[in-house]
């Protein structure tokens, strides 16, 4: 799901300091700087596995989302500078989150709440996926992104091998459908706004 909302979808549960191994794959694989350079630039959210219900009925909403990442290398941030659109219409959000380099993670603070995610990345893919919870059945996620709206066959397969690893079920994918964005025409084009005053006499 698109990456404000997957971040949301986490569970309030303490991470799991005995890694499951058949989680192995997934969780627990150190983000270094090379990870942090490598993430740095445009993503395009493909789709994502909720069991939760109820952000299960959020993520159905989300028609298309992509962001541009900005890692911090010094301070362990990444900028997150999201578009995303619902309802037809597109919406920009800005936000911040926090790298825990040795777990392997990202989180988001929303007031008193830390929401926190563990990253894999594909560098030969160009693709990563976040896993929100896999030790929580009732709660456990997963969200894919890759560096274009259309993903490769050699894509799909990997995010299908981590959906059958964290024992979660593959026709229960919630795919965006690209062809319903409505961010990237208005990030690129002039403010129609401006141009209608510009060409007022
Ligand atoms: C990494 O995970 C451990 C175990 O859950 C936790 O105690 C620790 O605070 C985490 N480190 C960071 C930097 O979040
Ligand atoms: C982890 O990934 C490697 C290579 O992709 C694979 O050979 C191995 O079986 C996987 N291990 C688990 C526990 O899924
Ligand atoms: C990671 O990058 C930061 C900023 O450039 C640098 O200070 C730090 O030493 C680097 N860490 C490693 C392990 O190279
Ligand atoms: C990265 O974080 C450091 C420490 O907070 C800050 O001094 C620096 O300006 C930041 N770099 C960028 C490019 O924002
Ligand atoms: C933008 O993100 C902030 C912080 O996560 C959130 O409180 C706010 O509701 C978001 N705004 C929109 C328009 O989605
Ligand atoms: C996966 O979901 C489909 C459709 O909801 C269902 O028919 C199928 O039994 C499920 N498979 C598993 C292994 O849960």
């Amino acid at each position: 799901m698109e990456l404000r909302m997957v971040l949301v979808i986490v569970s309030l549960l303490p991470l799991l300091e005995a890694q499951n191994p058949q989680h192995a794959n997934i969780t627990g694989i150190p983000i270094t700087n090379d990870t942090l350079d490598w993430l740095s630039g445009k993503w395009f959210y493909i789709g994502s596995v909720i069991n939760n219900l109820k952000f299960k009925q959020e993520a159905q909403k989300v028609q298309t989302d992509y962001f541009y990442f900005t890692p911090n290398l010094t301070d362990d941030t990444i900028l997150l500078q999201e578009y995303q659109t619902t309802e037809d219409r597109c919406v920009y959000n800005i936000s911040k989150l926090t790298v825990q380099r040795e777990n392997g993670t990202i989180s988001r603070c929303e007031g008193a709440i830390e929401y926190v995610a563990h990253l894999k990345v594909f560098k030969k893919h160009m693709s990563f996926l976040l896993a929100f919870s896999p030790e929580d059945e009732k709660n456990r996620a997963l969200s894919f992104y890759a560096n274009k709206p259309d993903i490769a066959p050699e894509v799909l397969e990997e995010f299908q091998k981590a959906i059958k690893s964290l024992g979660m079920n593959e026709s229960e994918v919630i795919y965006i459908d690209w062809k319903k964005d409505k961010c990237s025409q208005q990030e690129t084009q002039p403010d129609p706004e401006r141009k209608k005053t510009e060409e007022e006499p």
